[in-house]
């Protein structure tokens, strides 16, 4: 079933020069991109963004990383594109979670900067979708 989902490249991987990486993965694995942008977040995105977090004792940092420098935000499309993106980053905790051969595995060491985001089911990528790209029909 042909799917999108909201992927970012969180500032980190910006910084790190993983963009070209994380993209490369993503084709590789055989989804494509429906859309694209590097943009600078305001803290009003991110909280909508981070919005069900908002209770969670790292909010707060979790703002303040995200707005920190520019992401790449894209719309990524195909077969199951939704659990096939999760698979692709790995677990939130780099090291304890995330298996080697995935992006966060191979490149993360701190849970906070753990270099992508990936819708993780069809109403968070239907919100998300339309908060970054509200000019997209999804
Ligand atoms: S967890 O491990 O259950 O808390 O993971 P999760 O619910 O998926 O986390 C939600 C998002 O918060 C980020 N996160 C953190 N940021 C900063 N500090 C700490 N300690 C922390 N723990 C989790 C995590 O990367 C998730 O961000 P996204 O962008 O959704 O991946």
């Amino acid at each position: 079933m042909t799917e999108q989902t909201l992927v970012l490249i969180k500032p980190d991987g910006v910084q790190r020069g993983l963009v070209g990486e994380v993209i490369a993965r993503i084709e590789r694995k055989g989804l494509t991109l429906a859309a694209l942008e590097l943009r600078q977040v305001s803290t009003e995105l991110a909280s909508e963004h981070y919005a069900e977090h908002a209770e969670r004792p790292f909010f707060g940092e979790l703002l303040e990383f995200i707005t920190s420098g520019p992401v790449v935000a894209m719309v990524v499309a195909g077969d199951r594109a939704i659990p096939a993106f999760r698979q692709l980053a790995g677990g939130t905790d780099p090291v304890e979670k995330a298996t080697p051969g995935t992006i966060r595995g191979d490149f993360g060491l701190q849970t906070q900067f753990n270099i992508v985001h990936g819708s993780d089911s069809p109403e968070s990528a239907a919100r998300e979708i339309a908060l970054w790209f509200p000019s997209l029909n999804s």
